[in-house]
């Protein structure tokens, strides 16, 4: 059984898709934790109420990133994760931190990388007028949105999208993606060779 650690800032929805897939779908592999740097992320609920151990670290309670990343890092270690799934965790790692988890860290962004990194993706999406936007799930590297990509999901940008319509398309389709790729990595599918990502069968 490996053990999979979350990590959230906030909604938490693709956690909780995560924990209902896992469930559902008998995966050789439970949610040990979820882990946010706020204490009033709404996630956190979802999990307690599932029986799924929480902690909070604040990322105010250090002076800065690297102290914060080491104390997040034990706490994490403390629950001996296969792998570590950011699901909107809003915080900018250091090459400390993904180099530990280097190979069992995987993040979704809501764009189609390499197009898009950082915030406000759906506004970059729009103000670029692309006729497709999209998720993508990457292994995280020090580099903020790259790394080897697992998977990504596409929609098309229909007239008169603003960003929060194409965010609540979008978010559907991260509800899919994110437990597709979970899923590939608990079952030893995932193979990262010369920086891209083979699916074995
Ligand atoms: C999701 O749309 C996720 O792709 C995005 O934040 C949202 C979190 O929602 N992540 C990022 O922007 C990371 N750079 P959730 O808390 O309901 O899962």
């Amino acid at each position: 059984m490996k053990n999979i650690v979350i990590l959230i800032s906030g909604r938490g929805s693709n956690m909780e898709a995560v924990v209902r897939a896992a469930q559902a779908e008998q995966w050789p592999a439970r949610v040990a934790a979820v882990i946010s740097n706020k204490a009033d992320a709404k996630g956190l609920v979802f999990a307690a109420e599932h029986g799924i151990p929480t902690a909070v670290v604040s990322n105010k309670d250090y002076p800065d990133r690297a102290s914060f990343d080491a104390a997040l890092a034990e706490v994490i270690d403390q629950f001996a994760p296969d792998l570590v799934v950011l699901a909107g965790f809003m915080r900018i790692l250091t090459p400390a931190f993904t180099e530990r988890y280097a190979g069992r860290m995987l993040n979704i962004h809501p764009s189609l990388l390499p197009l898009f990194p950082g915030l406000h993706t759906h506004e970059q999406a729009l103000a670029a007028g692309v006729a497709e936007h999209g998720a993508t799930v990457h292994f995280v590297t020090a580099e903020l949105d790259h790394g080897p990509i697992v998977g990504q999901a596409r929609i098309p940008v229909l007239p008169g999208d603003d960003a929060d319509q194409l965010a609540a398309r979008l978010l559907v389709e991260e509800h899919k993606l994110y437990p597709r790729c979970i899923r590939l990595f608990v079952e030893d599918k995932l193979v990262i060779d010369n920086g891209a990502v083979r699916i074995l069968n």
